[in-house]
């Protein structure tokens, strides 16, 4: 009885815990991403931020060089040459050379596996996590983010979105200075929409990585209705065959 009564409170926990996690990213206000995973433009110039900028700490240990290819309709030459910097064969795997261990040392945390990143947080999250970077000198690696407080990570996107300070809200007595919002203290090398543009393409990216078979699936989509809306019409026109006569 007793053990029931325990379980009835820390589910009811977890259920509260839940919904608060909804709240605080309501709270955040994130931007939509508006992605399009059908843009193939879009992928693969994704897959190129995404294998500069980010492959050196993760991983995608789902994701082969040789369905990239396939899915981006790239030549295996291509991917190799532009993708696996790894020394990575077609057939391998996209995972990252960074030893865990060393990682946890540098970082004080491992980079996660980002193959199912995009269905875990939703491509929203991932937009406005890689715009939200700013400086921060009592973090250790010199940047926290405001989707993400005290995130372990660095802005390794810093060179091409430029560098962002807090703005902090008027503190009361007793509380933790509030980021009010972000501004641009040192340009970078794309423009603020170029930079929007970049952290979508990179997002959408996740999304394919996240959901390969989505790409085969929207396209045959199209496919099957054109089918069944073939086949309704031939019924049709059967049945309107057929009644002709009992008239
Ligand atoms: C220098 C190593 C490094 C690089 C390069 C790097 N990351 Fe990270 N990333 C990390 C670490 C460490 C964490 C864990 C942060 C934490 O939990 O505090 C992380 C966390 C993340 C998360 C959040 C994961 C979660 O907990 O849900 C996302 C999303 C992410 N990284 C995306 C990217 C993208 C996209 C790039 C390329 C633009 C990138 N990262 C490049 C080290 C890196």
């Amino acid at each position: 009885m007793r053990m029931i009564r325990v379980l009835q409170i820390a589910s009811l926990g977890f259920a509260l815990a839940a919904a608060g996690v909804v709240v605080a990213q309501e709270g955040a206000e994130l931007k939509p991403a508006n992605t399009r995973v059908d843009n193939l433009a879009s992928l693969q110039r994704g897959a190129r931020l995404y294998f500069n900028y980010c492959a050196g700490c993760h991983s995608l240990q789902y994701l082969r060089y040789s369905r990239l290819a396939e899915d981006l309709q790239l030549s295996e030459e291509q991917v190799l040459k532009n993708f696996a910097f790894t020394g990575a064969k077609i057939g391998d795997l996209a995972v990252s050379n960074l030893p865990a261990a060393k990682a946890d040392e540098w970082f004080g945390k491992a980079p996660p596996d980002l193959s199912l990143e995009a269905r875990a947080k939703g491509p929203d999250w991932i937009y406005n996590y890689l715009k939200a970077f700013y400086l921060d000198e009592s973090r250790p690696s010199g940047w926290n983010n405001t989707v993400f407080p005290n995130v372990a990570m660095p802005n390794v996107l810093w060179e091409l979105q430029g560098v962002q300070r807090a703005v902090y809200a008027p503190a009361k007595a007793g509380e933790e200075p509030r980021v009010e919002r972000l501004e641009l203290a040192a340009k970078g090398a794309l423009s603020p929409m170029e930079f929007d543009e970049a952290a979508r393409d990179l997002t959408a990216f996740l999304e394919y990585v996240g959901e390969p078979a989505k790409l085969k699936r929207e396209a045959m989509g199209v496919w099957v209705v054109l089918y069944l809306g073939f086949f309704t019409l031939l019924a049709w026109l059967l049945k309107h065959e057929y009644w002709k006569d009992v008239h």
